[in-house]
């Protein structure tokens, strides 16, 4: 079996930062998740992946390589633009072959691992394995209707008024025959070629698809919202290393992980927490769920529940809460005479307290 991973898209919901990252490589826990991703497939025992890019095909080859770190062997595949993720499986016919895969969005997150699933498709062998959640509200989903013996009857994307509340999670397995159904249908009304339309269309030619629920975590990292989630699930069960220089004015929670050449001084971290490899803490607090990338420098500052990309500097800052800060941002304390200073990106976003 192989693995197609879907890292192609526009990822609109998360700019600014998909600006100039590509959302699939938005560290999580100081990972990308794609590194997420391929920890998965392999622990399947797939090695095989070919990997659908689009405008960000250049960072992710350079973060990922070959996938040899990853225990895999990467093949790249181009897409010439976000024309939906039935068209990706397109761009991969021939990469593909005759081989069953599983099919894995390269922006959602499943750190639970796919083994349950993966015995449920080998054991069975559906034309498709879909797996589903129940969510509160299933609208931004694709939406799947079960019969009693667990077989797919009918899915929509993103419906008006579901008919179930079970979503369509961003992984499945799949058989060759889907290479006819995305060959068969056409773009739907977003003016994409939708995975769901491509499976419904198996349905109607009275192809077996089955779903199982899914029991594992799962987040789709669309926007920065679920970009904090991700990384603070992941937090909850980090492994404690002191591999940097904690000075003995600092006190550090027992989930912190300090990476090897950071500095922390003069100061608290409760944890969950990183600090990554290279970076400073000096004189401030970091509260729970924050990951602080690498080559950092925190200075004089709070703060809690953050995602801080590598590079960044916060300096004089008192409270900063539930933030996404990219690679090589500034933030530091202004003259309060003067009011906020603020170069924010094109779509970016600040709340300053009033
Ligand atoms: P989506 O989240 O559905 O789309 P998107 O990345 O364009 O994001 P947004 O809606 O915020 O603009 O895509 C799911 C995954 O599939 C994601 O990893 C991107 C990938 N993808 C492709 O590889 N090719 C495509 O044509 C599309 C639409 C998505």
């Amino acid at each position: 079996m192989k693995a197609l991973v879907l890292s192609g898209g526009s990822g609109t919901r998360l700019r600014p930062l998909s600006h100039s990252l590509p959302k699939q490589l938005v560290p999580l826990a100081n990972q990308p998740l794609l590194a997420h991703v391929l920890r998965g497939v392999r622990d399947i025992g797939i090695t095989e992946v070919g990997m659908v890019v689009g405008a960000g095909a250049e960072q992710i080859r350079q973060a990922l390589g070959d996938g040899s770190g990853y225990g895999v062997t990467i093949t790249y595949l181009p897409q010439d633009a976000p024309r939906g993720l039935a068209h990706a499986v397109r761009v991969a016919r021939q990469y593909l072959g005759d081989a069953d895969f599983l099919l894995h969005l390269g922006d959602n997150l499943l750190p639970d691992g796919l083994g349950e699933p993966a015995v449920k498709f080998r054991r069975r062998r559906a034309g498709a394995h879909l797996l589903v959640q129940k969510v509160a509200d299933p609208r931004p989903y694709g939406v799947v209707e079960l019969d009693l013996a667990g077989r797919v009857v009918r899915l929509v994307e993103k419906p008006r008024h579901p008919r179930s509340d079970l979503a369509l999670v961003g992984a499945c397995f799949l058989t060759p025959v889907v290479h006819q159904a995305v060959e068969a249908i056409r773009p739907g009304p977003r003016g994409e070629l939708e995975l769901t339309d491509a499976v419904q269309w198996l349905v109607d030619q009275g192809v077996i698809v089955r779903a199982s629920e899914y029991a594992g975590y799962w987040r789709d990292i669309a926007d920065s919202g679920d970009v904090l989630a991700g990384n603070r699930h992941l937090l909850a069960t980090v492994e404690p290393e002191r591999g940097g220089v904690v000075d003995p004015f600092s006190v550090l929670g027992p989930r912190v992980r300090v990476e090897p050449g950071a500095r922390v001084i003069r100061s608290r971290v409760d944890g969950p927490a990183i600090v990554g490899a290279g970076s400073v803490i000096d004189g401030s607090h970091l509260g729970p769920y924050t990951s602080v990338g690498r080559g950092c420098v925190i200075r004089d500052s709070e703060l809690s529940g953050s995602v801080v990309m590598d590079e960044a500097r916060i300096s004089g800052v008192r409270r900063l809460v539930d933030s996404v800060v990219g690679r090589a941002a500034t933030i530091e304390r202004g003259d309060p005479r003067t009011g906020c200073r603020v170069v924010c990106g094109d779509h970016g976003r600040v709340e300053i307290p009033g």
